[in-house]
């Protein structure tokens, strides 16, 4: 019997491009794991695609005036493209606009509603009488009656990760027009979930293999609040239609519809390859369904989804949610209406996907937050990829080509440093292996550096450019193991690295595809002597400094952008500013530019030293009204202290100081 998994990637939605972060905390560690598992000879299915209801993407239509279902074909084709150009090796990428999903979804609906899982009630619902409309979800923010965030949104917080309702939030308002809200009655459905407490607490305590960041997360959730039943329509014109007839107007609320996503688009998968009933074998039998998601979606995986299931009857768990945390930028969250973002399609228009995908690995949010820096980004990859991965290959496979005349040299009696070499290598295999399947992806990598790394010293250590001449034989083994590493690591690394692996694979000259090679097999003596190779090129090309330091920059200047705009009223009054008279002018010995001023400030005299020497002389400025900063801290210029600022404004013809428009008395405050 074939172990059989179920992978899914929680279903991104379609109201923009997808950024790193995603990438990091989600779907490349869940194709690792798919492609890893696949390796095993295992039966996998992974399964992703755009989720495309709900108020992120009806917000994003308003505040761009198209319909709905543009902005989703837009960010469906936008999401696919980064994807695919990352490798992410699902079997089906769905929709969940499909026909198919519809269905299901509506299925869902009835049966829960036929099972008296479903019940409808009235109730007050928050309204803009300015947009004429419901402001459910994303639609409304307001601060968090939980964490007390600003920010938080009619659906959630992100602050504290709790579930809202628009209702819950303090002080609210429309996000499209920012009109406080009234309220309004209306008629909603609701899913009973409260039926399910103790269900979903069993199943809680049971899965003890599930992340505390969900397991205890989500225990403490229902130990502190209990499970209450969740409305799942909504008052929108963009969604799943609720299947009653007296239900007109109203659709599914999206996170009713979305992880339904997962089953449609197994069953799309099934008629794809032409086996219609084929996803029962995965929803309805023994095979591991492990959902991959980010931390923001642990309670609707790990508690509402679970119920929804054990409503409808007959369908499988989830055995496994891993739940990532954040990816930070540069020491800031990532924001995507700040431009504080690094977006998927952007970084792959000038970087290596593979480049991408071992960073965000080796450096994964797994346990805490990380940031991606562009510094270590670049340290990382030259560094590590090419001068320990790349470096080991190159000079393994470069010296058999010049020496050996590209064929793989038939190895000699092996001594126990040769020994040593062959047991690393079975070992990395099984403990690569062990912390992917455990969902530690980052070790299992981190662990084929080291190989990498004992590689390069094995061949210093047994230098075959000396041996070459001075013992041949000696030389054949050493080459004959190191080009057993190579193809060992383009095996541990296929799931890891998907395009340099298949392309150290086509340098190897083996057959077929690196993809379609067994797990297992990386430790065996897979490479036979007399095994020629093409002609090696490097794996990784190094990231310059250039091409890192323009990235920095950009980001800079989103930050002097953003400093520039976002000073508040408050703030500014920080800044101590008056009028002053200037009673007294001298130049400062040896500067041709500084004047030393003597101001009358009210109370008292400040001197403040002015660069303006070469457009104004001492006369034109005694007795002038100008504007001082009073609270700048001092500063030495020439061996003469500051104590403020001359305010001025300059254009190409120099500095022209400013001074009120009629004379005001010295002292009086600039606000
Ligand atoms: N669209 C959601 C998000 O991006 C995730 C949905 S996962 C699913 O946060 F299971 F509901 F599909
Ligand atoms: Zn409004």
């Amino acid at each position: 019997m074939v172990d059989k998994y179920l992978v899914t990637a929680a279903l991104p939605y379609a109201s923009g491009p997808r950024h790193i972060g995603h990438a990091a905390g989600v779907y490349i560690p869940a194709d690792i794991y798919a492609r890893y598992h696949r390796m095993k000879g295992h039966d996998v299915v992974f399964i992703c695609g755009t989720d495309e209801h709900g108020t992120p993407i009806t917000v994003q239509a308003v505040q761009e005036g198209v319909r709905p279902i543009e902005i989703a074909d837009r960010y469906h084709k936008v999401i696919k493209d980064s994807f695919d150009k990352l490798g992410f090796s699902f079997d089906n990428f769905s929709r969940t606009t499909r026909e198919i999903h519809y269905r299901l979804a509506q299925d869902f609906f009835m049966t829960l509603y036929k099972k008296g899982y479903i019940y409808k009630k009235e109730v007050e619902l928050l309204y803009c009488s300015n947009c004429k409309r419901f402001l459910p979800d994303r639609y409304v923010e307001g601060v968090c009656p939980h964490c007390g965030a600003e920010g938080a949104r009619g659906d959630q917080c992100d602050a504290c990760g709790r579930i809202l309702n628009p209702t819950d939030l303090v002080d609210p308002h429309c996000v499209i027009c920012n009109t406080t809200p009234t309220t309004r009655k209306s008629l909603q459905w609701f899913f009973k979930l409260s039926a399910f407490e103790d269900a979903i607490k069993k199943m809680l305590e049971e899965n003890r293999h599930w992340p505390d960041n969900v397991r205890n997360f989500c225990l403490q959730l229902i130990e502190k609040e209990g499970l209450k039943d969740r409305d799942i329509t909504r008052d929108l014109e963009w969604g799943i239609p609720v299947p009653l007839s007296e239900a007109k107007g109203k659709v599914l609320y999206v996170w009713f519809d979305a992880p339904i996503g997962y089953i449609s688009a197994t069953m799309e998968w099934a008629q794809k390859i032409g086996d219609p009933e084929k996803w029962r074998e995965y929803w309805q039998g023994n095979a591991k369904i492990v959902h991959f998601l980010a931390k923001d979606n642990i309670p609707f995986h790990a508690i509402i989804w679970p119920a929804m299931l054990m409503a409808y009857g007959g369908f499988s768990l989830p055995w496994m949610i891993p739940a990532y945390e954040h990816l930070n930028l540069e020491g800031r969250k990532m924001s995507t209406s700040r431009g504080w973002v690094v977006e998927l399609n952007d970084f792959l228009d000038e970087f290596d996907p593979d480049m991408l995908r071992y960073y965000l690995t080796i450096n994964a949010p797994q346990k805490r937050d990380v940031d991606f820096y562009w510094r270590e980004f670049q340290r990382r990859v030259n560094d590590e990829l090419a001068d320990i991965i790349g470096n080991f290959i190159h000079r393994t496979l470069s010296f058999i080509y010049n020496n050996f005349d590209g064929k793989v040299p038939a190895p000699g009696e092996f001594d126990e440093r040769d020994k040593e070499m062959l047991r690393l290598i079975e070992n990395a295999q099984l403990t690569v292996g062990k912390h992917i399947e455990e969902f530690n992806s980052s070790l299992g990598l981190k662990e084929i550096v080291r190989l990498a790394g004992a590689a390069n010293k094995y061949f210093n250590d047994k230098q075959p450019w000396r041996t070459l001449k001075e013992d041949p034989q000696k030389c054949a083994t050493t080459l004959y193991i190191c080009a057993q590493l190579t193809r060992s690591l383009a095996i541990m690394l296929a799931p890891y690295l998907p395009f340099a692996s298949q392309r150290l694979w086509r340098m190897l000259n083996l057959p077929a595809d690196v993809h379609k090679q067994n797990w297992d097999s990386a430790s065996e003596l897979g490479i036979r002597p007399g095994h020629e190779i093409r002609k090696p090129e490097p794996l990784f090309v190094k990231l310059q400094d250039e091409v890192i330091r323009r990235r920095e920059e950009k980001l800079q200047a989103i930050l002097r952008a953003q400093s520039q705009t976002v000073v508040t009223a408050e703030e500014f009054a920080r800044l101590d500013i008056r009028i002053g008279k200037v009673v007294s002018v001298e130049p400062i010995p040896r500067s041709k530019k500084l004047l030393k001023l003597s101001v009358d400030v009210g109370d008292k005299r400040r001197t403040i030293v002015a660069g303006l020497a070469q457009h104004y002389s001492p006369e034109q400025l005694v007795g002038k009204n100008v504007v001082v900063l009073l609270n700048l801290k001092p500063i030495q210029l020439m061996g003469v202290t500051s104590e403020g600022m001359l305010l001025a404004a300059e254009d190409e013809k120099g500095p022209s100081i400013l001074t009120p428009d009629r004379t005001v008395k010295p002292g009086s405050r600039v606000k």
